[in-house]
């Protein structure tokens, strides 16, 4: 049976005013699939960048860009055993999520508890993941740890000082604009101005030992004053090229200057001081098996209220081009969502 279906399309690279909504008819769902109504769709960074064409990982001009949902289930496919219609799921889709509707694998859905809102499951999967896939599947971070997280008012930054604390972190320092300080103070950050010699006041806030793990999504030449701020032992996520995207539309230069600044690792100081350097991209990462074990421990943290995504907007499906351009202006502490329902 197909079934009416709106999405977002991003027709081809540009800039917030070019993504149109679409209506159309989805097909027959595939018997090994179900289909989510979507209530709500994540924001991620990575979708900007998709849609000004510079994030290598994206699919070809047009497609609906969405890497996550929550929603309820409304068709099983025939073959499907482990999931019933009406259950509430969070899922990572990969693509199409931007959309009243969408299809997926079980395998990438996961049963939300009864104290989980479809609005702060929908605000989980890609930013939880990222931090918990740094922190704890590649940093094996421990109690007493010391951890410096850029864009600290984000996404990706308060999953990390929830993660983080949760784990036993020491001390969480985050950087973010001047205006978000006393938010990022709220999540129990110290707070650091974007733009302030970060390195110097890592080490003076550690008495001079440096943090132990340093998450950088900036990039460029930022990605080695990271570096810097690491203490002996210390671990480097590099995790993001935010630096190349000065602005909401395409911008080529912008993207190669990034590139250019980015630092070359000499192996012998990084095993003369015990540092390692982490390449993180979830986009790519097709450990399924690990990704599922840790989505899991997240919807259980979730549940035992040891995490709560932080949502700060949520904008109606058709009004996507505010929604980006709100994360342009750099203005969100937390989560954008888009409500996808009728
Ligand atoms: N590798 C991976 O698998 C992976 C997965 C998820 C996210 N990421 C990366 O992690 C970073 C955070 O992602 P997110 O989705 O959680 O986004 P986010 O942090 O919620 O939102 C963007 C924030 O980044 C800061 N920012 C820095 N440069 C910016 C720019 N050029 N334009 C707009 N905002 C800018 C702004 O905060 P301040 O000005 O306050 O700092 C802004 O509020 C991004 O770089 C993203 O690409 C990587």
């Amino acid at each position: 049976m197909s079934e009416r279906i709106r999405r977002a399309v991003y027709p081809k690279k540009g800039g917030p005013g070019s993504i149109r909504i679409v209506e159309g008819e989805i097909g027959p769902l595939a018997a090994n699939h179900i289909r989510i109504d979507v209530h709500y769709a994540g924001i991620n960074f990575a979708d900007l960048m998709m849609r000004i064409g510079i994030y290598g990982a994206a699919p070809p001009f047009p497609f609906t860009p969405g890497y996550e949902v929550s929603g309820t289930i409304t068709e099983i496919g025939k073959d499907v055993r482990n999931r019933s219609v009406g259950d509430r799921v969070v899922a990572m889709t990969r693509y199409g999520g931007y959309a009243t509707m969408v299809d997926v694998h079980p395998n990438q859905s996961f049963i939300l508890g009864p104290k989980q809102s479809l609005e702060s499951a929908a605000a989980m999967p890609v930013t939880y993941a990222t931090a918990h896939h740094m922190l704890v599947h590649l940093g094996g971070i421990r109690e007493g740890d010391t951890v410096l997280v850029h864009h600290a008012a984000g996404g990706v930054g308060t999953a990390v000082s929830q993660i983080a604390a949760a784990k036993g972190a020491a001390l969480i320092i985050g950087t973010s604009s001047a205006s978000k300080k006393k938010f990022v103070e709220s999540m129990g950050m110290h707070h650091i101005t974007r733009g302030d010699d970060f390195v110097a006041q890592c080490r003076e806030l550690t008495d001079g030992r440096g943090v132990d793990h340093a998450l950088d999504p900036v990039g460029g030449k930022h990605l080695l004053r990271s570096y810097k701020a690491l203490a002996k032992g210390g671990k480097l996520y590099t995790f993001g090229g935010s630096s190349a995207v000065p602005g909401k539309r395409p911008n080529i230069l912008a993207a190669l200057w990034m590139w250019w600044r980015l630092p070359r690792f000499d192996p012998l100081r990084m095993m003369n001081s015990n540092k390692a350097v982490f390449g993180v991209h979830l986009g790519t990462w097709d450990k399924d098996e690990i990704m599922r074990e840790q989505m899991k421990e997240l919807v259980k943290m979730q549940n035992d209220g040891l995490i709560n995504p932080v949502v700060d907007c949520v904008f109606p499906l058709i009004e996507v081009a505010k929604a980006h351009t709100y994360m342009h202006d750099r203005k969100n502490r937390g989560k954008i969502l888009l409500d996808c329902r009728d």
